[in-house]
């Protein structure tokens, strides 16, 4: 008896501890590119702000019988909500509402002999629970990443009922934890689909160009079983290459090759090329862009040339509608405002965005920094924190390793220096490392400060060392007045490696017009100012090799107390939260062109 006891102790142990671990290891890459059943739409919804749901067990949809019988619930009738989308933005009374929401929906599914059908979620923020048929399928923690569950032995034809206790409350140990500057939207958050595959499929694979060299791809391919000797193939017809490979023990199975003519990916030409990876009758496809990024002193090469980040940030929001962006209309909407901007790149601001804004980058000509919440209080000597945050950043790179326009992992947002911290980090810089080598790992520092004998700016944290481009968040003429004359500012920052400017700016009301030289007032001068100022100040740092202003629209944040310039809204961006730009975007638009 003892025996059963430790190792029911010891599994169940492992599963609370790495449960979500195993779900990062099962994402299926590329579900755009399979076959799928949208379960977009309206859902019904309850409000459970004292979470009493699961304990009702209102999951079950039950319906009173007999005469005695009554339930104080009911999905049907009553409360929608739009899937994807946060509850926040879709009535005045979830504006704030911080807690769990449940989402249910019927659905009946097309018989398929000898398939296998996933529930897969883009996200859902931040915490969830998922019920099928009166049955919990599972659980993910992590806002910004997807996850998915085998529900094959579980669906019927008819009339599914699924149910999705979804709960946003800030906790310490979560990622990002109590507070952060930006709205916390809460919900099913992107899209939801039924994806249908072979009983035995091909899971996951990778199909990038070699790090450094300009004509040799590398290819790996892992199936949902360890089947051996099964016959993958890996064709690209433009390249003429088809690659035939064969599974071993494990079910997976690698090659690398030469290619004729390949023409590199990069911002000013994205060539993306149709890809096939097929095995037995399943046939998958998407367009994949080749390309080199590597560093070499303090330069970064894209194609073994210099490239200087002519960067931009923005949130995943769509600010007309106070709400998160989910849509490819909407990735439009960012990423055209980023285009006449002058941009190369974007840094994803502050978490992992949806899949529509990564392909749509890759396929308009942007660089990417993708990075997870990884910002200001983590509670870096828990655990189980680190845990979650390697599972999310695997989630991460588990999605996007074949996006060739990423080129950035971050794995920090202004952290302090500690051991823990460092030791935190390690392991994400380790997790990022276990699925792909071949991105740049960087981090956002907060730590510049200038040294009034030296007359220099500098910084000190020796964990800059672990990175392969050092990144800073300075607000010169925000957060701090200048110290010295923005033109006679110099940088001893990092010296020896690549260094990106990831934040600076300023608030200015759109519209508003005032001191140029007060800050206080808000205005549009002040801010056209201060770029002009932060621009003169680039001219001095010698290993600059790029910028990234912040932000490209105002965005909302509970961070933003003041009654008439603020209003929740943090207004650094170029653009108003109505899609008007400021005078500073001209600004930024006029040194980008020089560049
Ligand atoms: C920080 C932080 C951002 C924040 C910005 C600001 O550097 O990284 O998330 O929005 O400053 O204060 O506006």
């Amino acid at each position: 008896m003892r025996k059963v006891i430790n190792k029911t102790l010891l599994t169940l142990l492992l599963f609370t501890l790495f449960g979500n671990d195993i779900s990062a290891q099962d994402l299926m890459t590329n579900v755009y590119g399979r076959e799928r059943q949208s379960l977009n739409g309206k859902w019904d919804a309850i409000i459970d702000l004292y979470d009493q749901g699961r304990r009702n067990k209102i999951y079950l949809n039950k319906k009173p019988e007999g005469k005695a019988d009554f339930y104080e619930y009911s999905f049907d009738h009553g409360l929608r909500l739009n899937v994807p989308s946060d509850w926040n933005s879709q009535m005045a009374e979830l504006k704030y509402y911080e807690g769990t929401v449940w989402y249910a929906r019927r659905f009946d599914v097309e018989p398929q002999k000898d398939k296998r059908l996933f529930l897969y979620f883009g996200a859902v923020n931040y915490r969830c629970r998922v019920y099928l048929n009166g049955t919990e399928i599972g659980q993910h923690e992590g806002g910004f990443t997807p996850f998915q569950f085998d529900v094959t032995d579980v669906v019927k034809e008819k009339d599914n009922f699924l149910a999705v206790e979804v709960n946003d409350t800030r906790t310490t140990d979560a990622i990002p934890a109590m507070s952060f500057d930006w709205w916390n939207y809460g919900g099913i958050t992107r899209d939801v689909f039924l994806v249908s595959t072979p009983q035995t499929y091909i899971k996951d694979y990778f199909v990038q160009l070699d790090k450094y060299k300009s004509d040799k791809i590398d290819v790996r391919v892992q199936l949902s079983a360890a089947n051996a000797n099964v016959s993958v193939n890996v064709e690209i017809p433009e390249l003429n290459v088809k690659q035939s490979l064969v599974t071993d023990n494990q079910g997976s199975a690698k090659a690398s090759f030469n290619v004729k003519k390949l023409q590199r990916w990069s911002p000013d030409s994205p060539k993306l090329y149709d890809v096939i990876v097929s095995s037995g009758n399943e046939k998958i496809e998407e367009k994949i862009g080749f390309r080199n990024i590597y560093t070499k002193g303090e330069d970064i090469y894209l194609n073994d040339k210099p490239i200087f980040m002519k960067s931009i940030s923005f949130h995943e929001e769509i600010p007309q509608r106070k709400g998160r962006a989910f849509s490819e209309a909407d990735a439009v909407m960012l990423l055209s405002e980023a285009k006449a901007l002058g941009c190369n790149m974007i840094r994803l601001a502050h978490y992992p965005q949806n899949e529509y804004i990564v392909r749509l980058a890759e396929k308009m000509g942007f660089l990417l920094w993708e990075e997870i919440p990884i910002w200001q209080g983590i509670d870096f000597e828990n655990d189980a924190t680190r845990l979650k945050a390697g599972n999310m950043i695997k989630e991460m790179v588990m999605r996007d390793k074949n996006r060739c326009a990423l080129a950035f992992w971050g794995v920090a947002n202004e952290t302090q220096p500690s051991a823990p911290r460092n030791e935190f980090l390690k392991y994400l810089i380790q997790c990022c490392n276990e699925i792909d080598t071949t991105r740049l790992i960087t981090a956002a520092f907060d730590l510049v400060r200038f040294n009034r004998e030296r007359q220099v700016f500098f910084m000190d944290d020796p964990f800059v060392k672990e990175l392969d481009v050092v990144a800073v968040n300075k607000y010169m003429g925000w957060y701090h007045p200048w110290p010295i004359a923005p033109d006679k500012a110099v940088w001893d920052v990092a010296a020896g490696q690549p260094l990106i400017i990831s934040e600076f700016g300023g608030e200015a009301l759109y519209g508003q017009s005032g001191d140029r030289d007060v800050a206080s007032s808000w205005s549009e001068e002040y801010q056209a100012r201060l770029y002009e100022d932060n621009i003169a100040m680039f001219n001095n740092i010698p290993n600059l090799r790029g910028v990234s202003p912040w932000i490209l629209f105002d965005f909302r944040s509970p961070f933003r107390f003041h009654p008439t310039n603020q209003e929740d809204w943090n207004r650094k961006g170029l653009v108003s939260d109505q899609g008007y730009r400021k005078q500073a975007w001209y600004i930024m638009k006029e040194y980008y062109d020089k560049k």
